[in-house]
């Protein structure tokens, strides 16, 4: 049997405790999507509510009115869901064990520390002039005060706007600018992998760009004690909430009223702040979690994702906390000191639920299976893989390996969009193929459309689409709903596109296939092909740059990037690691290019569009499948490619 072929059956003992079992799978997801609305409602009883909503779904995917209402007429605070209502019950328990990434250094937070300082920062940041409604940008590393900062902002109503550690000064700006953040919350300096990483500096160059001035204050974490410049509108955190009091109440919020926007990339033009609400967001992310985890009372959950990303603010802080379950928090890297670390992380907590990527299960797997020898992982049960299609052999590794073949893996399809997780197994309801999402969360309708809008049926492959809106769905872009109604819903009518592709096999399970738009997913980390590009043609050497995506066996795909130059430059080895440099102080590292290739002249069409479908075959060395060559403006220019192919 091939690898992919394998199945792998509910173990007995997941089963006899889980939440839901196959039957409850099938009743629970006929219910949500016939009687949908009154499924929802007796869901929205998992979060306390200031008032209940009567109301649930309120929605018109119609191109000309694209709306999206959940629970209008609830009240209630995700802060307060996620911290006061567990005081009584749980207050001494652990919220959070934090790790640094020098392992010496770690803290075990409770729910009720984490309850005190979130307050005491909130009312730092009520002194500081931030209100309800207002923005707030994060840009920090993985540690307590970033979760802080976030609760912080829920409590106040403030929005956040967590912007990742690995973005650069530039792009930082346009975050701060789009969003219009009054506050920067940032640290001195991070640290990963040993290294130090200059935020604060960063965030001063940030804050030089035009459009920046409405930023009145920086909000600086003493992480590392580096001796850094300060400036007028620096205030330290830990002056910020001194003397401040411990109590704080939590500002009654509608369910429709914004909790945060988190920036990602299209495929045309600048990252876009997609805008997440209170009550649907809050009531998605934390079903989800509870379900897809079967999350109960003993357990020590792990995401080792960052909060920078979706996956962060939904099952970092917001699930995890809203059910009251003790995470790990993770600073570091996975191979600082060694390759050992996550195991040995795994043991130190007794790490029941481990989350995290294909990638990162890849460059593991490519040290050899003795790397997870200064571990046992005995305690884990439930393992989940998120960001990327996950290959069959790293699911086999990643099952054998990590989870000694006892632990069943949640393969997680679904997007900062999505809010939540959107097609995945149950640990007590479903068996496995490796590299399937297999089948879709409660009231989730996926379907698979041709390119004309066809609903096509049965065993097919076709573009991935979702029939029917969901709570956690994003409600708009910042500033532009106009784009949100363009990129979602004008492909295809009245229903949500997702931009990835997708097989359905003849038992009915799913296999994303991945973007069939612009869009790359490097190491989990999406990125437009057009921002790099636009990076690239402002360097005065270059005329014209083509990014495509190529096959890389620890990062899923890597970015492969054909460059022309202006007249009279000539191509050198120099030349190409000053753009590679470029690229990267330009976007951030996440960014950084594999390979340029120097291309005299790009294929193109006669109207002057660039063939990508050409260049990504010739990147990934599939010169067999080039297609057809004739339409092109100059075809010779194809055969100059293939030549001086790179990498
Ligand atoms: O292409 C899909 C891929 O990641 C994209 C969403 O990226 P982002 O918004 O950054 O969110 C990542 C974390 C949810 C999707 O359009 N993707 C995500 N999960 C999977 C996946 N591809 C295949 N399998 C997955 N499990």
């Amino acid at each position: 049997m091939t690898e992919q072929a394998k199945r792998y059956p509910v173990p007995e003992t997941i089963r006899e405790r889980a939440w839901v079992d196959e039957a409850a799978y099938r009743t629970r997801y006929q219910t949500s999507v016939e009687s949908t609305n009154a499924f929802w409602l007796e869901e929205a009883k998992r979060l306390d509510w200031f008032s209940k909503p009567q109301t649930a779904g309120n929605v018109s995917f119609s191109p000309d009115s694209v709306s999206i209402k959940w629970f209008e007429d609830g009240t209630l605070n995700a802060c307060y869901n996620c911290l006061d209502r567990h005081l009584d019950t749980k207050g001494d328990q652990v919220a959070f064990h934090w790790e640094g990434d020098d392992q010496a250094k770690t803290d075990s937070i409770t729910f009720k520390a984490l309850h005190e300082r979130v307050c005491r920062f909130a009312n730092g940041l009520k002194d500081l002039g931030v209100k309800k409604g207002d923005t707030v940008t994060l840009y920090m590393p993985m540690i307590p005060e970033a979760v802080v900062a976030m609760l912080a902002c829920a409590r106040i109503g403030a929005i956040h706007s967590v912007v990742f550690g690995g973005f650069s000064p530039d792009a930082l700006a346009n975050r701060i600018v789009d969003s219009g953040s009054r506050v920067v919350i940032t640290s001195d300096e991070s640290v990963r992998g040993g290294k130090q990483i200059p935020l604060k500096e960063n965030v001063d160059e940030a804050l030089d760009r035009p459009g920046t001035e409405v930023v009145e204050h920086v909000v600086v974490v003493k992480r590392t004690g580096a001796d850094i410049e300060t400036t007028e509108r620096d205030r330290w955190y830990d002056d910020v909430v001194a003397d401040q009091s411990a109590e704080c109440p939590a500002e009654p919020m509608k369910a429709e009223d914004p909790l945060f926007i988190l920036y990602t990339s299209g495929s045309t033009g600048a990252p876009k702040g997609l805008l997440h609400t209170t009550g649907g967001y809050l009531l998605y992310a934390s079903m989800t979690h509870h379900d897809i985890f079967d999350v109960h009372d003993d357990d020590v959950y792990w995401c080792a994702a960052d909060v920078g990303w979706i996956t962060g603010h939904s099952y970092i802080v917001y699930g995890p906390m809203a059910n009251g379950t003790t995470s790990v928090l993770f600073e570091g890297v996975p191979s600082y000191p060694d390759h050992g670390r996550i195991g040995e992380i795994i043991d130190r907590y007794g790490v029941t639920i481990l989350y995290t990527s294909p990638t990162m299960v890849r460059s593991l797997m490519a040290q050899g299976d003795h790397i997870m020898d200064s571990s046992s992982r005995q305690s884990l049960r439930v393992l989940g893989s998120v960001g990327e299609p996950i290959n069959p052999e790293a699911w086999q590794w990643f099952y054998r390996v990590i989870g000694n073949s006892q632990c069943p893996i949640m393969d997680t399809w679904w997007q900062t969009e999505t809010g939540g997780v959107m097609i995945t197994p149950l640990p007590g309801a479903t068996e496995l193929k490796p590299g399937s999402a297999t089948h879709p969360f409660f009231g989730i309708q996926p379907a698979l459309y041709d390119n004309e809008g066809n609903e096509l049926e049965g065993a097919t492959e076709g573009n991935l689409i979702i029939k029917a809106s969901w709570p956690g769905q994003a409600r708009t872009i910042w500033n532009n709903h106009e784009r949100f109604v363009q990129t979602y819903f004008s492909t295809f009518d009245d229903v949500y596109f997702t931009g990835d592709g997708c097989r359905r096999d003849e038992e009915g399970y799913y296999w994303i296939t991945g973007r069939i738009d612009d869009v790359l997913n490097v190491s989990g980390h999406r990125m437009g092909t057009a921002e790099i590009e636009s990076s690239l043609v402002a360097h005065e050497a270059v005329a014209e740059a083509a990014v495509v995506g190529f096959p890389h066996d620890v990062k899923g795909q890597g970015i492969y990037i054909y460059v022309t130059l202006n007249e009279g430059v000539t191509p050198s080895d120099e030349l190409r690691s000053e753009l590679v440099k470029w690229v990267r102080k330009d976007i951030g590292p996440i960014a950084t290019p594999d390979v340029i290739q120097w291309a005299p002249g790009l294929p193109k069409t006669r109207s002057g569009k660039i063939m990508r479908r050409i260049l990504r075959k010739i990147a990934a060395n599939e010169l067999d499948g080039l297609g057809d060559t004739s339409t092109l403006a100059d075809p010779s220019v194809v055969d100059d490619l293939i030549d001086h192919r790179a990498g």
